[in-house]
């Protein structure tokens, strides 16, 4: 297929984002309009100064940028202005639903409060939903490399606004903060009605991803590309139907892989996993959801079969039900047969 040609495919073809970190979607442009908006000052003198420092070694080195870009979101508006930025791109993608992290910490730590932060996202979600047409799931993300304790205190926080958020995850330095260290949490969190989630084997080993399975019960993996070093884990996966949310940009800048042409997705495919493209932090990684679709599969040279197979599995892995699972992926092969 030619680039044009293939570019045009993935353009038309209906899908869901089940992997994405509201804070990821800061784009610079926006992040100096409400810095500015705000009076804070970022440490970037400019745009471009701040695209500059977008060259990282591993997933410290992003985390410690994308904290900075999010200290200047202050108000209900800035959360709404992310997130409606957010959507309106995605809508210009065919996303037709999405599944999105938020990092209360990141946030209640500076001393602004859960409610402002839940309120601005929620408010866009609900006007992406009405206007866009684009369904969603809210998911509060933990962050790892703080206390479980702490992690309680966000759960505690969330209460009010539990009829909004859906599921509860794990997410920021994976290294040296396995799934084990907040399984009471979990269990909690699980207490409260919330789906569970957890990012593991992105840079950690596969022992954590059989941590989140048998520790924490998680539903489904973000990331998980360390599980084929495990056959019995790659088992465990396909006979649970556990998907995994890969994110094929982040992956290659974040060197958790060398090069696109040796990312785990069609492996995992071939194998029967339940894979899944998304785009992670897509203003820090040079790509929304198509450009990861297309580089994944220009790289690995994926069928149209495996194209397609990834936008079903998007829907089958999704929090939507089965009827609205069914309407979208009956969308997905109709499209397919009409190309
Ligand atoms: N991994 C861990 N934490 C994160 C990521 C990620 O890819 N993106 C935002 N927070
Ligand atoms: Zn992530």
């Amino acid at each position: 297929m030619t680039k044009d040609n293939l570019e045009a495919l993935i353009e038309g073809i209906p899908k869901a984002e089940l992997h994405l970190h509201i804070e990821g979607s800061f784009e610079p442009e926006l992040m100096f309009k409400i810095s500015k908006r705000n009076n804070i000052k970022l440490e970037y003198n400019s745009i471009n100064e701040l695209k500059q420092a977008y060259k990282f070694n591993n997933l410290q080195e992003f985390l410690d940028i994308y904290y900075i870009g999010a200290q200047v979101l202050i108000h209900e508006q800035d959360f709404f202005d992310l997130t409606w930025a957010y959507l309106t791109k995605v809508h210009s993608q065919k996303v037709v639903h999405v599944e999105v992290f938020f990092d209360p910490q990141t946030h209640t730590e500076r001393g602004v409060e859960f409610a402002t932060v839940i309120n601005g996202i929620y408010k866009a979600l609900k006007k992406g939903e009405q206007e866009l047409n684009i369904s969603f799931r809210l998911i509060m993300s933990y962050l790892r490399h703080l206390s479980e304790e702490e992690a309680f205190k966000t759960l505690e926080s969330s209460l009010p606004f539990k009829h909004w958020i859906n599921g509860v995850g794990l997410d920021s330095s994976e290294k040296g903060n396995p799934p084990s260290k907040f399984v009471n949490v979990f269990k909690a969190s699980a207490n409260q009605g919330y789906k569970l989630v957890a990012h593991a084997g992105e840079e950690g080993p596969s022992e954590y991803i059989w941590e989140a399975l048998d520790l924490l019960n998680v539903i489904r993996i973000d990331h998980g590309n360390r599980c084929l070093t495990d056959d019995k884990l790659v088992a465990r996966l396909v006979k649970d139907s556990i998907a995994l949310t890969l994110c094929p940009l982040s992956n290659l800048e974040l060197k958790v892989i060398q090069k696109m042409e040796d990312h785990p997705v069609a492996k995992m495919l071939n194998q029967g996993i339940l894979a899944t493209i998304n785009s992670d932090d897509p203003a820090y990684f040079g790509g929304y959801m198509n450009e990861n679709y297309y580089e994944t599969s220009k790289a690995l040279k994926l069928s149209k079969d495996q194209i397609m197979k990834l936008a079903i599995n998007s829907f089958k892995a999704s929090w939507l039900n089965e009827e609205a699972k069914n309407k979208h992926i009956s969308e997905v092969k109709s499209y397919f047969e009409s190309i």
